[in-house]
């Protein structure tokens, strides 16, 4: 009774909040403690917004990313330009002329758009910002050297363009904390002379060759960092000339787009251009870096807008980024879902990191808990991957769930059919060893799909080598490198790029894939589930996914037309 009530009262009050113009009602507004507030923002200060305008046939949108990405359908591999994405999904007319009276009626002109005109990002004063999304108080935060502008408020928007508008960004979302990659976790420096993973060693367990590697004109791939780091093409090349002996490789990045940032180069930056251009091999590699941001802007978001207004796109793009999803809106979620589907009929492969945390956890009070997804990871558009270690450290033998690989059931997301049959099996077969049914959402999108090794890897950082470098971030560069040849071989073939791969990956049934059967991933400490979150199985598992590449298999069942 108390439940039902609660649920009623919420509902009352999300959907009077929905009509007061709240377009992210549910957004997360709270400023961590790490944070410190340096003061409100003056009146006249210039402050740069995103506007995400309401898109047109979203659900066409959908329906073609299923023919384009399904192998079976007679459009397979049929993928869209920029041009007739936006052609498809473009803002209407009035959409266009409401938001942007609106924003001149506040005396907003300086404002660009993308090619999809469905993004504005226009300046304007603190003073004028405040006014036009009510509720909006833009103060000031510092943490590590970095400062950033938000607002401490929830913001709500007029009735006339509540209905043209899917959010404004550069309010609320922080810049991602850089991930805890460097833990020595289960090796202590005393162990001495184990493997760690190398480029050779990764090569060697996933049966790669020293031909595998690009041969095509036009492919490249790319990997996108938001959190202020730079690589640096010293270290590139340093780490290459160390690892690199033995195939065939670039040991430069070809095209950086963004601004490089000054100081020292990034471990996660560091890690991600190494092993992408380990596995994706003599492929052309570009890098995604945004220091240089004006202060209220979102990282994460301002790299999807750039995607929506450039033509001519890497095949292939990694990113190890995420945030829990219960801290961000699902109008923002639901948004950029969508732009993954422009992505996605675009031919382009998304690849995000599981996340490092297991099935995550979150605390509801009275001493309850249940899991915790995080997105993008959760997204139904993108491949996720997640984490393995050799079973003996010492030896390239198979490969056991790393208890950190992110991994189960969005709370946002529903099951995308591609996946309902694979999941629906696991769940059967694993009933008895299932945590609590109250702690997750079988409903929900079932992640990672793959997975990769992620544990001890060396990197060459400031122009050091460094061991011990672990989690999903590694993982993730390791599968797209792979991915990357695979569509070489696919370009040279006169076939298209793989593209959104799920959809083929589930009908693969884990074919040209070493399965991992063995572990559990973390989770909660409480009493009921004593830290333990969803075990590896035979076949899928939200562990780790389908398993790990055996390349030559891979790329032969992904040549096939
Ligand atoms: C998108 O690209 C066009 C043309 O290259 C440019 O004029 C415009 O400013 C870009 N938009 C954004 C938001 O950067
Ligand atoms: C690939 O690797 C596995 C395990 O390392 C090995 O058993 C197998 O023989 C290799 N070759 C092929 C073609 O699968
Ligand atoms: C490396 O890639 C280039 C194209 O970028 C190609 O011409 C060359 O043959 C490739 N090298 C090997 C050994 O495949
Ligand atoms: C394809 O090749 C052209 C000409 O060299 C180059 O300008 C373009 O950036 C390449 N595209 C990609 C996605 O690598
Ligand atoms: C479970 O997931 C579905 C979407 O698949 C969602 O509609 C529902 O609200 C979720 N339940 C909870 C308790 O989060």
């Amino acid at each position: 009774m108390n439940t039902l009530l609660l649920t009623l009262s919420l509902s009352v009050l999300f959907s009077s909040l929905v009509q007061s113009g709240y377009l992210e009602y549910d957004q997360d507004v709270l400023i961590p403690d790490d944070w410190t507030h340096v003061g409100r923002v003056e009146p006249t200060e210039e402050l740069e917004l995103t506007f995400a305008l309401k898109q047109q046939n979203v659900d066409l949108l959908e329906e073609k990313l299923r023919l384009v990405s399904d192998p079976d359908s007679a459009q397979y591999g049929k993928h869209l330009t920029l041009e007739e994405v936006s052609t498809l999904i473009c803002p209407s007319d009035l959409t266009q002329k409401v938001v942007r009276g609106w924003l001149q009626s506040h005396g907003i002109t300086n404002c660009l758009t993308v090619h999809t005109q469905d993004f504005l990002q226009c300046t304007m004063t603190a003073e004028v910002a405040e006014t036009l999304l009510s509720g909006s108080k833009f103060h000031r935060y510092t943490r590590d050297g970095q400062t950033l502008v938000r607002s401490s408020a929830p913001y709500f928007v007029h009735d006339d363009v509540h209905q043209h508008l899917d959010f404004v960004g550069g309010l609320h979302r922080l810049p991602p904390k850089g991930l805890d990659l460097s833990k020595g976790r289960k090796l202590k420096k005393s162990a001495g002379v184990h493997l760690g993973v190398t480029p050779a060693v990764l090569r060697a367990r996933y049966n790669m060759t020293v031909t595998d590697v690009g041969k095509a004109q036009n492919n490249s791939q790319a990997v996108a960092q938001f959190l202020e780091q730079y690589y640096s093409p010293a270290d590139l090349a340093e780490f290459m000339s160390i690892y690199g002996r033995g195939f065939l490789h670039h040991s430069q990045v070809d095209r950086v787009v963004g601004t490089q940032g000054a100081g020292k180069a990034g471990l996660e930056a560091s890690l991600d251009i190494e092993y992408i251009m380990s596995t994706g091999a003599n492929i052309s590699t570009w890098f995604f870096t945004n220091p240089g941001r004006h202060e209220s802007q979102e990282p994460f978001l301002q790299w999807m807008v750039l995607l929506s207004n450039m033509s001519d796109l890497p095949w292939v793009h990694t990113v190890s980024y995420g945030d829990d999803e219960d801290s961000l809106s699902a109008a923002y979620m639901t948004r950029i879902n969508t732009e993954f589907m422009k992505a996605g009929v675009r031919g382009i492969s998304l690849l995000f990191a599981s996340g490092d945390s297991g099935a995550g956890c979150k605390h509801l009070g009275g001493g309850k808990n249940s899991f915790r997804p995080s997105f993008p990871a959760s997204s139904p558009y993108v491949t996720t991957v997640g984490g393995t270690s050799f079973k003996n450290p010492f030896k390239i033998t198979y490969e056991v769930t790393d208890y950190i690989s992110g991994g189960g059931f969005s709370n946002v997301f529903k099951m995308p059919s591609y996946q309902t049959n694979t999941v629906e099996a696991y769940l059967k077969t694993a009933a008895s060893t299932l945590p609590p049914q109250s702690y997750y959402n079988t409903s929900g999108r079932a992640y990672p799909d793959i997975a990769a090794l992620s544990d001890n890897y060396w990197v060459v950082s400031n122009r050091v080598p460094i061991p011990w470098v672990s989690g999903t971030s590694a993982s993730t560069p390791v599968v797209g490198g792979m991915l990357s040849v695979i569509n070489d071989q696919r370009l040279l073939k006169g076939l298209p790029a793989l593209g959104f791969l799920n959809p083929r990956l589930y009908k693969l049934k884990g074919q040209a894939l070493f399965d991992v059967t063995e572990g559990c991933h973390l989770s909660c400490l409480d009493e009921k589930v004593q830290g333990k979150g969803f075990c590896a199985t035979p076949s899928w598992d939200p562990v780790t996914g389908w398993g790990t590449p055996n390349y030559p298999e891979l790329q032969a069942v992904l040549l096939a037309d």
